[in-house]
Order: C-alpha cells, then structure tokens, then sequence
C-alpha cells in the first residue's frame, strides 16, 4: 500500500529540460515529492543527461507506447500519483488522462489564453508575442486537458517586454520566471490535492 502522504511525480519533457532540472533541485531532500521518473519522446533530449545526473530512472518512447497502454503502465508501476509537463510536446492520450484526473500540470511560456494551441511552443511563442507588439508576456501553469494549453490556469507570472526586446531575450526572461515559480507551485499543488483526497 502506498504511503498516500508522499507525493510520487513523473515529468514528461521533450527537449533541453531546464525546468525538469529545476524541479529536480528543488525537491532534492523533499521527503513528502519525490520524482520518481522522467519521462521523453525525443531519446536526443538533453534532459536525460539531467535525470541521468541526479539519479532518476528515465525512459523514451514513440507514439505507439504513448497511445497503447506502455506508458500508462510505467506511470503506474513506479506508482505515480501525479504528472508534470515540463517543455513536452504531443497531446496526452484519454487513458492517462482518466487515470490522473486534476493530477496533470504543464507550463507555458506566455499569458494564455494567448499565444497558447497547437504549434504555438518554444521559440515561436517569444516571436509570436514580438509580432504582436505585446508590452509583457510571462508564464501560465495551468492542469492538462485534452487540448492544448487549455485546462484551468492555477498561476500566471508576468515580465515586461520593450520594444526592441529580441525573441531570445523575452525567452530568458520567461525563464527566469519558470525556474522561480514552477517548483514552489508544483509543492502547492501537490499538497492541495493530497488534502482532496
Ligand atoms: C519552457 O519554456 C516551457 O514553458 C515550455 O517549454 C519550455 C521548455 O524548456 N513548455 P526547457 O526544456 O525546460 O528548458
């Protein structure tokens, strides 16, 4: 039987993994968030070299796992109990959806509901919102639909942007606000939906 006050986490990311690294500093010595697996599509994601470095199990998959039940087993043999989007780019099937109900968060790097949907990630987002002219741009963390960036936004941080800011200097920014919110969220929301249960 699972200890139900320790909360155990999957991170799904497809790329660099920054902020997957930034969870996993976080909750170092948490004894109550423990990230249990780390999850990618992409077996070139620089963020298996950051699982590998901190001692997490990683695993990759194709399309196929991610749609029969493979993946869904893995999450529930290493007894799972919630899941972090972190830079991860494909839909989440049903299956996993019904099995973690509410218990799915992502991160976007702008103010959804702008700048959200499908193709709209990475750099684009930050040339999107310069095209735009937009005077600031920020982060949504929101739980998982079976859209995209859709489910009900838990946190938004905000950050200027000045006319002659460049693509890659918003996206720093963003950044910056994604290292410094991301984890402590993830803490609340954890905790919160321990007491719901
Ligand atoms: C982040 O900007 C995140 O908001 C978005 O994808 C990016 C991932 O970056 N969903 P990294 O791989 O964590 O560096």
């Amino acid at each position: 039987m699972q200890n139900q006050s320790i909360a155990r986490l999957a991170i799904f990311a497809s790329g660099t993994g920054t902020n997957a690294e930034a969870i996993l500093r976080y909750f170092k010595d948490d004894p109550n968030v423990i990230i249990a697996l780390i999850l990618s599509n992409n077996p070139n994601a620089g963020v298996l070299d950051r699982a590998a470095r901190f001692g997490v199990p990683a695993k990759v998959f194709n399309r196929e796992q991610f749609r029969n039940s493979d993946v869904l087993g893995w999450l529930q043999k290493n007894a799972i109990t919630h899941i972090v989007l972190a830079g991860f780019l494909w839909l989440i099937p049903g299956t996993i959806l019904s099995a973690y109900p509410r218990r799915i968060l992502n991160i976007h790097p702008a103010l959804l509901p702008k700048f959200g949907g499908k193709g709209m990630y990475g750099s684009k987002v930050h040339e999107a919102v310069k095209a735009a002219s937009e005077t600031e741009t920020g982060i949504s963390i929101h739980e998982v639909n079976e859209h995209f960036d859709e489910g009900e936004i838990l946190f938004q941080a905000r950050c200027k942007v000045e006319p002659y800011d460049t693509p890659e200097e918003i996206a720093q920014r963003v950044h910056e606000l994604e290292y410094k919110h991301f984890p402590r969220v993830i803490k609340e929301w954890v905790t919160k939906n321990k007491a719901d249960r």
